[in-house]
């Protein structure tokens, strides 16, 4: 086998973001441009010499071809072993579950989450580290340095590896194991549930709706789901991942996955609905004539978690990003558990489950997860719903109600207005933080302002400080709003308003979402001239 040195120059623009680098599939299939970023994760972890890493994506076009050169460039670096599942296939917290229980260096992950897939879509890859989180943003610096200066990389020579059958061989001197990559990942959620519960649940006639949107949470909730839980075969539609995912966005939100919308509010609604994203880690929950917010599924599964084994001794503390609502806290405060507030981005909460402060965390953008691996996991959170509803008896409805009743309801919603001129975007946050000052005291839509701040955070365990992570505007009598920039777009600005208020009269805990909320609606464009600045007259998007 001949190890080569392939003489390069260094690529524009491959500074990874939030998740890892993400570019239009085409980009990445340019000369040199996935193996110059792939050499400088190598450099940037030290060299890939003598190490084992996993790797999978979820499976969307160029997953199986970028497999195949980080495969031939990791035997080219002398990688001790190379773990991956079987098709170049692995969801987000699949990978995340088998860099920790395989005790490994780390992983990489090829995805663009929830972003469309195809030639003239999205891809990405990012580098996990050795606790199954995703890499921190002193590595991701250091990766993006050495695509700076890079003049070389090494790849060897060789036929593709046949990863469809599972068992190991060798490429080079580095062993290649090609995994089921469902079973680990199937094996921790049963150490962590009731399954007895669940598949009698099933046994009883409740009925789910499990969409994976073609993308990889197909063949895992396939297996858990139908296989091991019982679910009538047919529960888990969409269960096949295709490369372009049918040509939709693998995204669980009402807007993409609204099938699922019309279906629990239609005559045939399931007891139980649910999906996922492009590689399995964000999730969203609908029951019959209801659909869940992230931020309410957030605080249900708080006050509840202790009825599946996994968590059955408690939690130690929950966490939340900042502009997810504080219903979750409302919970934290009656069961004197510690809340911690966090920036938006799931790596914020790494340090805080690596410390073993936090048992349970979540973000209002559909993600929520636990200590049981360091990413967000779509799967797990459908189990530990169907688990809470099969100890309970409850339906998702009433258990939306029970909660309501013991602790409040959190009115919530949030806006986003897409595509706005950068510039524009970038003065009306400018305009917003020089109000700051003057807003608390002031009245808008018969609210008046008690205290209003740009959210910075100090991380507890680390000592890292992030500045400029949000506006928050408090009003009298719980309200808030919270505006944001986008740090996940690719073209212009995108403006997320978080809109919440807080209602504990028995009366009012069952009312249209935007009907509680018409007068926070309404202070956000008093307070950000939103439409005076942007044009705009309504949002594009509301969650
Ligand atoms: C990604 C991250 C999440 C984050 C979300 C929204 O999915 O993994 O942690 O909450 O993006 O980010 P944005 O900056 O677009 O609001
Ligand atoms: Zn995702």
């Amino acid at each position: 086998m001949q190890r080569r040195t392939i003489q390069t120059h260094p690529i524009e623009g491959q500074k990874p973001g939030t998740s890892g680098l993400r570019k239009k599939t085409r980009v990445f299939m340019g000369p040199h441009y996935l193996e110059n970023f792939v050499q400088a994760i190598w450099l940037a972890i030290g060299g890939v010499r003598g190490k084992t890493l996993v790797l999978g994506g979820d499976g969307r076009y160029f997953n199986d071809r970028a497999a195949q050169v980080i495969l031939r460039m990791a035997a080219a670096g002398g990688a001790a072993k190379v773990i991956v599942g079987q098709n170049a296939l692995l969801s987000t917290p699949a990978a995340s579950n088998l860099i920790r229980q395989r005790r490994t260096d780390g992983g990489i992950i090829l995805s663009a989450s929830h972003n469309p897939g195809g030639p003239d879509e999205d891809f990405g890859i990012k580098f996990n580290c050795a606790n199954g989180g995703p890499a921190p943003e002193d590595l991701t610096g250091r990766m993006y340095e050495e695509t700076r200066r890079m003049t070389s990389y090494d790849i060897v020579e060789a036929q593709d590896v046949d990863l469809s059958r599972l068992g190991a061989l060798r490429l080079g001197d580095t062993v290649i194991e090609i995994v089921d990559p469902v079973a680990d990942y199937a094996s921790l959620m049963a150490r962590l549930f009731d399954f007895e519960a669940i598949r009698a649940l099933f046994a009883g006639g409740f009925t789910l709706r499990f969409d994976a949107m073609h993308a990889v949470t197909g063949p895992y909730a396939r297996a858990i789901l139908e296989d091991m839980l019982g679910a009538p075969s047919g529960s888990v539609v969409n269960a096949e991942p295709k490369p372009d995912f049918g040509g939709g966005h693998p995204d669980p939100n009402p807007i993409w996955a609204k099938y699922l919308v019309d279906l629990v509010m239609g005559p045939d609604a399931p007891d139980f609905a649910a999906a996922s994203d492009g590689d399995g880690d964000r999730n969203m929950i609908l029951g019959r004539g209801i659909v869940v917010t992230p931020s309410d599924s957030l605080a249900v599964l708080a006050a509840n978690a202790h009825l599946a084994p996994g968590y059955a001794r408690g939690l130690t503390g929950v966490a939340r990003s900042m502009p997810t609502s504080r219903a979750v806290d409302r919970v934290a405060a009656a069961r004197g558990l510690d809340l911690y507030e966090t920036p938006t981005g799931w790596k914020f909460f790494g340090t805080l489950l690596d410390a073993g402060r936090v048992t349970l965390c979540g973000e209002e953008s559909a993600g929520t997860g636990s200590d049981h691996v360091r990413e967000k996991d779509g799967l797990w959170a459908v189990l530990l719903w169907l688990n809470i509803l099969a100890v309970t008896g409850r339906s998702v409805a009433d258990t939306m109600r029970a909660h309501s009743r013991d602790f409040g309801r959190n009115y919530y919603t949030r806006h986003d207005y897409e595509g706005l001129e950068s510039d524009a975007a970038a003065a009306m946050m400018a305009a917003l933080r020089a109000r700051l000052p003057d807003l608390p005291g002031q009245d808008f839509a018969g609210r008046r302002v008690e205290t209003a701040d740009e959210f910075a955070y100090d991380d507890p365990v680390d000592g890292a400080h992030s500045a400029g992570q949000g506006i928050r505007v408090h009003f009298a009598g719980g309200a808030r709003i919270v505006f944001r920039l986008s740090g996940t777009g690719t073209e212009g600005a995108t403006l997320r308003v978080y809109l919440e208020d807080y209602i504990s009269d028995p009366a009012r805990l069952e009312l249209p979402v935007e009907e509680v909320l018409a007068d926070m609606i309404a202070a956000a464009d008093a307070i950000a001239e939103i439409h005076a600045r942007t044009g705009r007259t309504a949002p594009d998007v509301r969650t």
